[in-house]
């Protein structure tokens, strides 16, 4: 219950109705979780990361539990843009769902032909830059390990789209402050952070790593000091709003990421484990703030 307590965040030009979103490639298309709860109720929701083409992503094993979260290698496995349009966003729409576009490409003009194809569409806020994956225009590097690279892909975009800029930072970049601030200078609206970080894990008997694809990306309670250590380094770097998202499972594990200067949460692997963590983390942090005679605003920054 949400009654009297104002959990609305704005980032940059857009309104949420409150911080808690899912995080793409963990929440499908949205929709596969009607049977839990109405979607409609949480933030937003970031889709699975869309290509232009369908892709089927990598062979199995895909996906590994470790100590403290998981290994995926899924290797961007997605619909398509099109199909997506066409299926998905339509009934997102009509149910009334803060629809985030993640995006993702290996050149910059992919970025373009993906930013202007959502842009044509009602029903999109905002447009994620899945900036984290190897690119062929810089040499198999990853677009948001470089600053100027990074720059350049969320120019490009600005240039053919109203919808607001997100562009998702990848701790893998050596000075992620860097590639922040340039992203920002290059028109982004926020910076989500963060992504997976390579990892490896290895079957002791037969001596395979446990991923068809060798590494995979870390993901879960891992993530989290390191992900609250990269949002509030980047909030006092820059100006845009940060969305926090790294092993987010709890209102409290929310509370601490706007407390360190995010506006606004995803929640990603917890989807896995309980179907309904989003929606309880947003009771809970409904809870929180009532408790408290806040709003959740009030929160943000406020680490001492
Ligand atoms: C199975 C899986 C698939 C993912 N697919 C995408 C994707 O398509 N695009 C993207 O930007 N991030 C993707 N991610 C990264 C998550 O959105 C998120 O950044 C990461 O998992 C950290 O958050 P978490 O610890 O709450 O899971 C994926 C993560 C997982 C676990």
């Amino acid at each position: 219950m949400s009654a009297n307590v104002d959990l609305r965040v704005d980032v940059g030009s857009l309104t949420l109705k409150n911080p808690i979103l899912t995080a793409s490639g963990t929440f499908g298309y949205g929709l596969e979780y009607d049977d839990f709860y109405d979607v409609a109720e949480l933030g937003g929701i970031c889709t699975k990361g869309l290509s232009l083409e369908p892709r089927h992503g990598n062979p199995p094993d895909r996906i590994c539990e470790t100590a403290a979260g998981m290994l995926n290698a899924i290797g961007l496995a997605n619909v398509g843009v099109e199909a997506f349009c066409r299926d998905k966003l339509p009934i997102l729409r009509q149910r009334g769902v803060t629809v985030v576009a993640n995006v993702f490409a290996t050149t910059v003009d992919d970025f373009v032909k993906l930013a202007q194809r959502v842009d044509q569409e009602e029903g999109v806020a905002a447009i994620e830059l899945n900036v984290s994956c190897p690119n062929v225009d810089k040499g198999g590097l990853e677009f948001g390990c470089d600053a100027q690279a990074a720059a350049r892909v969320t120019a490009a975009c600005r240039a053919v789209t109203r919808l607001p800029l997100w562009v998702k930072m990848s701790p893998e970049a050596g000075d992620i402050r860097g590639v922040g601030l340039a992203c920002q200078e290059a028109g982004a609206d926020a910076l989500t952070a963060i992504n997976t970080i390579r990892g490896l894990a290895v079957d002791p008997r037969t001596w395979r790593a446990r991923l068809a694809n060798r590494t995979g990306g870390l993901s879960g309670p891992a993530l989290k000091p390191l992900a609250l250590r990269i949002v509030w380094d980047l909030a006092r770097t820059v100006r845009i709003p940060i969305i926090g998202i790294g092993g987010v499972a709890t209102a409290e594990d929310a509370v601490e990421f706007l407390l360190a200067g995010a506006t606004a949460v995803q929640v990603g692997t917890a989807n896995f484990a309980d179907p309904m963590a989003s929606k309880r983390a947003l009771d809970g942090l409904a809870d929180y703030c009532r408790e408290r005679g806040m709003n959740a605003r009030d929160l943000i920054g406020k680490m001492r």
